[in-house]
């Protein structure tokens, strides 16, 4: 048999626009003082798959606590929203996912799934499988980065916009607020944002959950010294490198640094520069906000939504928030 149906997963990144953006954040980022890079390329292949390992590890509770309340609400943010349309922002796959479409259909109410991620092939895997477990309901993929691509969004109002994990809690506070704003633009009022956010703690816990006695955050850590290798021509050895987690009371958010073991010098031919690192030099390579609902509705009002939930685990650890478009 023939399938007929039109390609479902629409491209709005150049072939090469991971490469450009990948060097461009690099040749800025460790030409900084103190150096950066984004965390968004922890997650090649093998990032996705440390990163997946890390949501098991026991010290790593955000994907279990989230997962628990998607649990107990799903049913009532179906019943609350109606939605007609989930849109995930990314991992479009995730089985906490299929806890809210699960809520939608037997509500009646699902058509439309719209998945948006950067990875082309993480995205036809997943509407591939949605297309087979959602019969009736129109899949779309859109290949593009959530940060510059929320206008192209297809799919009939309602939506419901999820983005979880705590990804949120990635953004500096004016990134946040910038995407916070895109979001609110592409909505119309009455539609639905439903976010996950990490929850301030003791920090000994915070710190556990990003230095796991397993050492697997660390290898994640170090993971985007080996994309900078093959990507860019790098010369890093990852081993020359220490993972570092630490909690910031200022910021209340924890960072991940790669800290030199020694003084080096690391030669990235595709950029055609030399970095140096004295010993001890680091490079933040992730801040992971961690929210109070205060802060979560103060946000989300200066975007232009309206908190109209607020679930949290029984341990109160993480909370997702259910916002309406004004
Ligand atoms: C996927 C961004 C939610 O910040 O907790 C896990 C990534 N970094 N361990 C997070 C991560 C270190 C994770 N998010």
């Amino acid at each position: 048999m023939t399938d007929s149906r039109p390609d479902p997963v629409e491209v709005h990144l150049p072939d090469d626009h991971a490469a450009r953006a990948l060097a461009k954040d690099a040749r800025e980022g460790l030409g900084a003082t103190p150096k950066t890079l984004p965390p968004k390329w922890f997650y090649d292949a093998r990032g996705s798959e440390l990163f997946e390992q890390i949501t098991r590890l026991p010290e790593y509770y955000p994907t279990r606590a989230e997962r628990a309340i998607l649990a107990a609400r799903a049913d009532e943010i179906a019943a609350v929203t109606g939605a007609h349309t989930l849109v995930e922002l990314g991992s479009g796959s995730s089985e906490k996912t299929r806890l809210l479409l699960d809520a939608l259909r037997g509500a009646g109410t699902l058509a439309h799934i719209v998945a948006l991620d950067v990875s082309e092939t993480a995205l036809r895997e997943a509407a591939a499988a949605l297309t087979a477990e959602y019969p009736g309901v129109q899949v779309s993929g859109v290949v593009g980065d959530f940060t510059e691509h929320l206008g192209l969004l297809p799919g009939e109002p309602p939506r419901l916009v999820a983005f979880l994990g705590g990804t949120v809690g990635n953004f500096l506070p004016a990134e946040r607020a910038e995407f916070l704003a895109a979001i609110r633009e592409v909505l119309q009022p009455g539609e639905w944002l439903l976010l996950g956010t990490d929850l301030v703690k003791d920090p000994e816990t915070l710190v556990r959950a990003y230095d796991d006695a397993a050492g697997v955050t660390a290898e994640f850590n170090r993971n985007v010294l080996h994309v900078l290798n093959r990507e860019l021509g790098a010369d890093f050895d990852p081993a020359d490198f220490d993972h570092v987690a630490r909690w910031d009371p200022d910021h209340e958010w924890i960072e991940m640094r790669l800290r030199a073991r020694r003084a080096l010098t690391a030669t990235i031919p595709a950029l055609g520069i030399d970095v140096s690192f004295a010993e001890g030099e680091e490079i933040r390579t992730e801040v992971s906000t961690k929210f109070r609902r205060e802060r979560v509705a103060t946000e989300l009002a200066a975007a232009g939504f309206g908190l109209e939930g607020w679930w949290t685990d029984e341990e109160g650890r993480f909370a997702l928030s259910l916002s309406r478009a004004e």
